[in-house]
């Protein structure tokens, strides 16, 4: 809604569920609000109010992910300054857990996305409705789970809930499915994140600060982003990524940084839920 204001782009529904796992708390109930940082309650866009935030505010805010992007590369030492603010994100025990792989061969990152999609199919052949042997695409009205399928399923939700999640299920359908679709969006530069099993504390955690640290930087330097779990399909592909990326155990690649300069402009803020927060005072 924010890159096409004329209804363009629209999902229509809602994600609302009443009861059952997936049931949502008070989560969408009250709708979206735009950035509130004063605590006014359901203050506008207030495009005014942004300027009296400080820089570090107004990039958090104004940050939107990416999937537009020129051709034109980004200069080497623009990825340095990027590395160097993901490298100075806090780790628990500052142990750092991290390593990066920047990519700006178009070969590889092609490669990377035709192996991801194809790894990802497994995914939709364990979650969705199939009717893959008539060549369909799996979700089509008149696919059905087989027999394994409602037998697995119902595990699948209380083992891995986010994996078989609506939205997950729908993204990777949409991007296997598409013979067009690319989970890099052709930008020039890919960024993969690794991360030490070893590390102490909570490696996610750790992996998550150092790469928003990252996106904030190239954010602040006019420069776009997105995160792409979709590489997860790359867990498939164990001899590439040892032999063609150089991952080697006890190094993992946990995530994947898109890299670019935005085509374009979004320069509408982003509604989004209201906070869940306990408060004792
Ligand atoms: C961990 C993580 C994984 C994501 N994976 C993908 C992805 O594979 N493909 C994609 O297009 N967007 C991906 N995104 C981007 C989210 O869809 C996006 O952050 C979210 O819709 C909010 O939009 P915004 O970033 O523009 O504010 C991912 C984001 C995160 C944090």
């Amino acid at each position: 809604m924010a890159v096409c204001p004329t209804g363009a782009v629209y999902i229509s529904g809602s994600y609302r569920v009443h009861s059952g796992f997936w049931k949502n708390d008070h989560l969408f109930e009250n709708g979206l609000t735009f950035p509130d940082p004063a605590g006014k309650g359901d203050s506008e866009p207030a495009p005014a109010e942004i300027t009296e935030l400080t820089e570090t505010e107004k990039i958090i805010y104004t940050r939107r992910s990416i999937r537009l992007y020129q051709k034109k590369q980004v200069p080497a030492e623009l990825i340095r300054r990027i590395i160097e603010a993901g490298r100075f994100a806090p780790s628990a025990g500052n142990n750092q857990p991290w390593k990066f792989i920047v990519i700006q061969n178009k070969e590889l990152i092609d490669e990377i996305n035709a192996r991801c999609k194809k790894a990802l199919k497994v995914h939709t052949r364990l979650t969705l409705p199939q009717a893959w042997w008539h060549k369909k695409v799996p979700g089509d009205k008149d696919a059905r789970f087989s027999w394994w399928q409602k037998a697995l399923l119902p595990l699948l939700v209380k083992w891995r809930p986010g994996d078989t999640d609506q939205r997950v299920r729908g993204g990777v359908n949409a991007a296997t499915s598409d013979p067009d679709y690319h989970i890099f969006f052709h930008a020039p530069t890919v960024i993969l994140q690794l991360a030490d099993r070893r590390a102490i504390g909570g490696v996610d955690y750790d992996s998550g600060i150092c790469a928003q640290n990252m996106v904030l930087a190239a954010h602040a330097l006019g420069l776009g982003t997105c995160y792409v779990g979709l590489i997860d399909g790359l867990k498939l592909h164990a001899k590439f990524r040892k032999e063609v990326l150089g991952v080697t155990d006890p190094f993992e690649i946990v995530m994947a940084l898109t890299l670019g300069y935005p085509q374009g402009d979004i320069n509408t803020l982003v509604r989004r839920e209201r906070a869940r927060i306990a408060w004792f005072s």
